[in-house]
C-alpha cells in the first residue's frame, strides 16, 4: 500500500519556484465563492450513500497575459472535447466531477449541439411559446435530458479558468480540499498548460506600444505542479497526467519521463493530429494502446474505462501500480 510518505520528497527548488509563482499571482477573483462551491460540493459527495468516488478533471489552454490590464496573450491549444466527453463517462461510471475548464471550451453534454447560432436553432409556435427547430430536436432533447438527470443528481461541478494563474490557483484549491477523499479522489489533468509566461511583477500595466518598435520579451518557466499536487496539497489521490506532443518520436519518451519525474499514476500520451484515434496509456506496469474503431466512437470512452479499472484497483491493493488481473 503506497501512502504519502512513499511518494519521494519534492525537490526543494522546486518547490521554491512553485511558491514563488504563487505568491506572486494576482489574487483569484472570486475566491472565496469557489471555495463554498467546493465545499458544498464535497460535503454533498462526502455524505453520498455509496461513498461516491470524485474526480477533478481539468481540461482547455490556459492563457499567458502580456499586460496586466491584459490586451493580448498567448494560448494553449486545447478546444476542451477530451475534457467533456471525459466528463460524461466519469459521470456515467458513477464519480461525481469538478469540471475544471477553460471558459468558452467544449462543455459535458454540449459535444453534439449544432455549431449554428442558438438563434438559429430556436423557433416561436404561433402561441408564442418557444421550441428547437424540428431538425434539432432530438439532439437538443437528449443532452436537455442528459445535462437534467447529472443538475438533479448534483453530481457535476463546474468551475472556469481563463488564465495560467487561475488555472493553477484553482487546481490548488480544488487539491486541498479533496485531500480528506484520501483514495477516492481522482485527477484527470487533461487542461493544455502552458511551460512559459510572464511573471506578474515584471508585467506590463497597460497596453504594450507598438511605437517603440519590434518587440522582445522573455518568457520564464513555469514551474511544474504535479509534483505539488502529488505530494502536498492531495498526496493520495491518483493523478493521471497528459502528455502531448507534435514529435511522435519524442511522445514516448517524455511521457516516461513524466510518469517517474512526478509520480503519478497514469501519463496519457497523445500526438496532436491523431489526439481523437489514438492515445497510449503508460503506467508502471506497462503500456497500453487504445484506438478509436469507428467514427461514431469517443476515445474517451476507452480512456476513462481503462483508469477507473485502475483507480479500482488502487482503492482496493493500494498503489495502482498493479496489472489486472
Ligand atoms: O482539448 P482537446 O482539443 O480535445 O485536446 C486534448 C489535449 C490534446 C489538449 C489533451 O489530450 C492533452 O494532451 N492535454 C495535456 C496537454 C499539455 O499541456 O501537455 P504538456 O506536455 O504541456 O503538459 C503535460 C502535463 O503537465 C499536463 O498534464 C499538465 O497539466 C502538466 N503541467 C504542465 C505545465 C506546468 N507548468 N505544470 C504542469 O503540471
Amino acid at each position: 500500500m503506497e501512502t504519502s510518505s512513499d511518494c519521494e520528497a519534492m525537490d526543494p527548488d522546486a518547490l521554491q519556484a512553485a511558491e514563488r509563482f504563487f505568491d506572486a499571482a494576482p489574487p483569484l477573483s472570486g475566491e472565496s465563492d469557489v471555495i463554498a462551491q467546493l465545499k458544498a460540493f464535497v460535503y454533498k459527495q462526502n455524505r453520498s450513500e455509496k461513498g461516491r468516488p470524485i474526480v477533478c478533471v481539468t481540461s482547455g489552454g490556459t492563457t499567458v497575459p502580456l499586460e496586466r490590464r491584459c490586451v493580448r496573450f498567448i494560448d494553449n491549444f486545447s478546444a476542451g472535447n477530451r475534457g467533456a466527453a471525459s466528463t460524461e463517462f466519469f459521470l456515467k461510471s458513477g464519480y461525481a466531477v469538478i469540471f475544471l475548464s477553460r471558459t468558452g471550451s467544449v462543455q459535458p453534454f454540449c459535444r453534439d449541439l449544432p455549431e449554428r447560432p442558438l438563434l438559429d436553432c430556436l423557433e416561436t409556435a404561433p402561441d408564442g411559446s418557444l421550441h428547437a427547430r424540428p431538425q434539432y430536436e432530438q439532439t437538443v432533447l437528449s443532452a436537455l435530458k442528459a445535462h437534467s438527470t447529472v443538475v438533479a443528481d448534483g453530481t457535476l461541478l463546474h468551475l472556469h479558468f481563463t488564465t495560467l494563474f487561475e488555472y493553477l490557483q484553482m487546481l490548488g484549491l480544488v487539491g486541498s480540499l479533496l485531500e480528506g477523499f484520501g483514495k477516492r479522489a481522482f485527477f484527470y489533468l487533461a487542461a493544455a498548460v502552458s511551460d512559459f509566461y510572464v511573471p506578474w511583477e515584471t508585467m506590463h500595466e497597460h497596453k504594450i506600444q507598438s511605437a517603440g518598435g519590434p518587440l522582445a520579451m522573455e518568457l520564464c518557466n513555469v514551474p511544474k505542479m504535479i509534483p505539488l499536487l502529488r505530494r502536498r496539497w492531495a498526496p493520495e489521490a491518483f493523478v493521471v497526467s497528459f502528455k502531448l506532443e507534435t514529435d511522435m518520436g519524442m511522445l514516448m519518451q517524455k511521457a516516461k519521463g513524466a510518469l517517474l519525474k512526478n509520480g503519478v499514476h497514469a501519463v496519457v500520451a497523445n500526438e496532436l493530429h491523431t489526439r481523437k484515434d489514438k492515445v497510449v496509456i503508460i503506467e508502471a506496469a506497462g503500456e497500453t494502446v487504445l484506438t478509436r474503431d469507428s467514427r461514431d466512437e469517443d476515445i474517451e470512452e476507452k480512456i476513462v474505462g481503462h483508469l477507473t479499472q485502475r483507480h479500482r484497483l488502487y482503492l482496493k491493493h493500494g498503489n495502482g501500480r498493479e496489472r489486472a488481473s
